[in-house]
């Protein structure tokens, strides 16, 4: 890199970190409504959850009861206080760019939609996240509460009936379908807003130096971690660098999790691609021992009724959502049933799971065997990836200090 181009970076560097500091955060009438019922309690069975209670910042929009325990709580209780999740709770940051769920014919795929398998469309609302945030009130594994009429009913005689009409009117209210849908769009609004989708991790800073340099510069073409001296220096350690070379190198990550821009230049990668895949992750006995149940097998994509009735082949069974990797760092446990509890073991089981020595799959048909699986990466190389994956955080609380915020939000 030359001269003239270390110093832009660095001026770029002071001018984000001093806007930083400044940037207060401002929301619309319509996500500040949405923000109140994404925290309020009292659209929920015993008035003892909200979303925020699964779905808190301090563990990057997942839960932090999870994150607290990776091992022995994979998984969310529901405001009954009993039923629970078979499913990781995944963070919500970026949701909001998932596109409505398609079938692509470039790819030969399903693309897009909300939940592991996708099953929150979009196409009933024409936004799969309006529509998924219709679900969890209803559901007993949620917010519990009996009809959408008792949900609609709440927000009427709660103090947020003010802002509810300042934006949606005075016939906001005029029937049970449509209050409800209008109740979705707001906390949708309040999910896409930039104080959910911050884009405020040290990648970010770093992506911001490289487009000062050369606002068309293309992060997934790094690939060669003998280089990383020559990218803006001083954000991200030279370990980091070398691991951010390696994911899309290879490892291959950045097939699935797209390193590229969303849109050049304007939104930084997303670090998904909304495909679904099964990467033959074992089926997670801990579930089992705390549902004091034997649980069904867990089939994703092909596991939905209206995927089945055209899947005749049986050929999108066992796949689930290709994830975003923001703010992985703190949303332990991973995968979709949490069998993972740190990053450590999931990246090793990408790297060696052809190498025989895990648990059998949960289901064995459909693995992608080309991509992951037996990467050749040596110890230091999973390190560097990880080490990588820790610069997605959108807060950097660690230790004690984050262990404090976290039994805080976790009693939320
Ligand atoms: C009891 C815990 C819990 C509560 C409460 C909860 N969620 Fe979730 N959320 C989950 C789980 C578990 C999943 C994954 C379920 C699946 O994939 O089948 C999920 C998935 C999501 C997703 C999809 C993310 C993705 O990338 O696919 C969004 C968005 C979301 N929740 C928003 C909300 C909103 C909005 C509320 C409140 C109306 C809420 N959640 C309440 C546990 C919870
Ligand atoms: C072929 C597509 C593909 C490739 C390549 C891929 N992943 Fe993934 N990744 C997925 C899918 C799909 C899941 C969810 C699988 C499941 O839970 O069943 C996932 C899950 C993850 C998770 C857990 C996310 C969470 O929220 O629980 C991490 C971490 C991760 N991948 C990192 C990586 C890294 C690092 C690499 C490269 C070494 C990589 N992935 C390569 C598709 C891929």
């Amino acid at each position: 890199m030359n001269r003239k181009n270390i110093i832009c970076s660095v001026v770029g560097l002071f001018l984000i970190f001093a806007s930083g500091k400044a940037m207060a955060v401002e929301l619309s009438p319509l996500e500040i409504l949405g923000e109140n019922l994404f925290k309020t309690k009292k659209l929920s069975l015993y008035q003892n959850r909200s979303c925020k209670s699964c779905h808190n910042p301090i563990s990057g929009y997942a839960d932090p009861a999870n994150l607290l325990n990776p091992v022995k709580s994979p998984v969310s209780f529901g405001a009954d206080g009993e039923s629970m999740s078979i499913r990781n709770t995944p963070s919500l940051a970026y949701a909001g760019f998932t596109p409505t769920f398609h079938w692509d014919d470039d790819i030969g795929g399903y693309v897009g939609g909300l939940f592991w398998d996708g099953s929150a469309t979009g196409h009933f609302l024409g936004d799969p996240l309006a529509e998924q945030a219709q679900d969890p009130f209803l559901n007993p594994v949620g917010l519990a509460m009996p009809d959408k009429g008792t949900v609609v009913d709440a927000v009427r005689t709660s103090h947020y009936i003010t802002k509810f009409i300042g934006v949606f009117g005075q016939d906001g209210f005029a029937d049970i379908d449509s209050a409800y849908d209008h109740i979705a769009t707001a906390i949708a609004a309040f999910e896409r807003s930039p104080k959910v989708a911050k884009f405020a991790s040290r990648f970010d800073s770093f992506w911001q130096a490289c487009k000062e340099v050369d606002p068309a510069m293309d992060l997934s073409a790094i690939t060669d971690p003998g280089t990383v001296q020559s990218l803006p220096q001083g954000v991200l350690t030279e370990q980091e660098l070398q691991g951010l070379a390696i994911f899309n190198g290879k490892g291959g990550c950045a097939n699935c999790h797209t390193s590229s821009d969303y849109e050049t230049g304007v939104t930084p990668p997303l670090f998904t691609n909304s495909t679904y895949e099964n990467l033959g992750v074992p089926f997670n006995p801990e579930i089992e021992e705390i549902a004091q149940d034997t649980l069904a097998i867990d089939y994703g994509l092909g596991g939905r009724d209206d995927i089945a009735a055209n899947d005749p082949a049986g050929l999108e069974i066992g796949k689930f959502k290709v994830p975003t990797l923001r703010n992985i760092a703190l949303t332990a446990p991973y995968g979709h049933n949490g069998y993972f509890p740190s990053l450590e073991l999931m990246v090793h089981f990408l790297n060696t799971r052809e190498l025989g020595s895990w648990e059998p799959p949960e289901v064995a048909d459909n693995i992608n065997t080309q991509d992951v699986g037996r990467l050749g990466l040596s110890q230091e190389e999973e390190a560097a990836i990880i080490a990588f994956l820790r610069t997605l955080s959108d807060h950097e609380l660690t230790g004690p200090e984050l262990y404090n915020h976290l039994i805080f939000a976790a009693e939320k």
